[in-house]
Formats: structure tokens, C-alpha cells, sequence
């Protein structure tokens, strides 16, 4: 997935993706750093996006790798706002879309809690990657070190809180694409979308082991486990997680 160009700069491959599509990424310790939920989230948003022109919000861009992936690949969207809550994560996107020559009238940048300064906006397509594990697991992880992950401890407080109010800023026939990670409370999500009429289809599922740090932690893990706030699997004595990507509209 990952190409090491210099100290600072790597270049970020997905499987499949033509030499043209890489993404060079500068990185920031204080900005998240891409995971294979990143890579799961893309190629289903690749294999499922539309031909027509469009507009698209990256909402928890991070260092912008959703976004800058997406412009680089598809020539039709007109333009992309990258969002999300640390201005950190803000200036490293727009850093990344200058190393990635991403002209100026195709990006926009706003720093915003959740949708707080969308007011007005209207996009075709939403990619929601804000934070949505369980806070109790993303604080012993090295993925979210100084990143913000107000999740709650069933981890499903931003992504509800997206799933709630994303229609007020779709365009109509527009859609939305997001993760559900098995270290939060997948059913309770999944339930809302049946309780509000929304219609929300399952595009892709993928496993994967958890990282080596989370083993220390494994009587904490089954105890949410068995409250049922996170799933996982437990083969071969590894911890298995698995995240499925979801459109909406
Ligand atoms: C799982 S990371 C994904 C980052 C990027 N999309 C990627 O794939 O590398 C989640 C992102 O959501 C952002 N975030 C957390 N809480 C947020 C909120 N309330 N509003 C907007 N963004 C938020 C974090 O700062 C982080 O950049």
C-alpha cells in the first residue's frame, strides 16, 4: 500500500491503481495516517462512483488521501471540500493536495465539527470516514494518537450523528458512502437506518487482524464485547475485526 519516497514523503498505491492514480503524502505524527479502512473505504467508492459531473465532500479528510485519490482518478468531479475537525489535518491535506498538483478550483478546505459549517452546502456524494471506533479501543491504538475520536464508548456517536443529518446536504439522487468498523456498535447504527426509512445497502466487507498493541488489552475488548458495544473474532489466536462499507442516500 505504501512506498517510502523520502523521510518525509510516501506515496500511497492502492491495489490495482495505475501509476498516474498514486498519492504522494506528506505526513503529520499529529493527523491520522491512513489504515486498510482507508484503503477498503476507496475502492469501494471507486467501484461504485458515478460517471456524470459532480461535487463531492471528504468529510473527516485527515491528510486528504480520500480526496486527493478520488480527483486524481476521476476527471468528472468538479469539485472536492475537504473537512474535517483538526486544523492540523486541514493544513496537511492542503499541503498534500499541492504535492499532489491538484489545481486550486478543484478543492476547497473547511474546518468543521461534523457538518457545523455546511450551512448552504450541497454536495452529489459524501464520504464519511469520521472517526467511528469505540473511543475505549481508539485510545489504546496507535491509530488515534493526539486524534480526535469523540466516538463514545460504543463508538457510533459521530457516524449516527453524520446518518442523522447527512440529507440536509445531499443534492437529490445524491448518495453517501461510509465505514461501519466492528469495534463499535454495528447493530445499533443499523437499526437507525431501519427505524428512519433510510435506505442503506452494503457494498463491501473485508477482515483483518487488529494490531499487535491491542493484544495487551483483550480483557478490556471482551468486556465491551460482551456488553456488546464492539465485535470482533477471536481465530488462531488473532483478534479479527472486519470493516463493511455502506452507501446511503
Ligand atoms: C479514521 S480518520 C480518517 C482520516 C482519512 N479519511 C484517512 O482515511 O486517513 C478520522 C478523521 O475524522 C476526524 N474527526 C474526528 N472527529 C471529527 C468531527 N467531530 N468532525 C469532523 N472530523 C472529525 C479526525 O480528525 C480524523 O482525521
Amino acid at each position: 500500500m505504501e512506498a517510502c519516497l523520502n523521510k518525509n514523503v510516501t506515496k500511497f498505491i492502492l491495489n490495482k491503481a495505475k501509476k498516474k492514480d498514486f498519492v504522494k503524502l506528506l505526513y503529520n505524527k499529529d493527523v491520522f495516517k491512513p489504515t486498510e479502512t482507508s484503503k477498503f473505504l476507496l475502492e469501494a467508492v471507486v467501484n461504485n462512483f458515478p460517471k456524470k459531473k459532480v461535487n463531492v465532500l471528504d468529510l473527516g479528510c485527515g491528510n486528504g488521501i480520500i480526496g486527493i485519490y478520488l480527483l486524481k482518478k476521476f476527471k468528472n468531479i468538479s469539485n472536492m471540500s475537504f473537512s474535517d475537525v483538526s486544523g492540523k489535518a486541514i493544513t496537511n491535506a492542503k499541503q498534500n493536495c499541492e504535492l499532489n498538483k491538484i489545481s486550486q478550483n478543484r478543492a476547497q478546505f473547511i474546518q468543521s465539527n461534523l457538518f457545523n459549517n455546511m450551512n448552504g452546502l450541497k454536495f452529489d456524494i459524501i464520504i464519511n470516514d469520521v472517526s467511528g471506533i469505540s473511543y475505549k479501543i481508539a485510545r489504546k491504538s496507535n491509530w488515534f494518537k493526539n486524534i480526535p475520536c469523540e466516538s463514545g464508548d460504543d463508538g457510533t456517536k459521530l457516524t449516527l450523528n453524520v446518518i442523522k443529518n447527512f440529507r440536509n446536504f445531499l443534492k437529490p439522487n445524491g448518495k453517501i458512502f461510509f465505514p461501519i468498523i466492528s469495534f463499535s456498535n454495528e447493530k445499533k447504527i443499523i437499526n437507525y437506518f431501519n427505524k428512519s426509512n433510510i435506505k442503506a445497502k452494503m457494498i463491501s466487507i473485508n477482515k483483518w487482524p487488529a494490531p499487535k498493541e491491542f493484544y495487551n488489552h483483550i480483557i478490556m475488548m471482551k468486556k465491551l464485547k460482551k456488553l456488546k458495544k464492539i465485535n470482533f473474532d477471536e481465530k488462531y489466536g488473532l483478534i479479527i475485526a472486519n470493516t463493511k462499507i455502506f452507501q446511503a442516500n
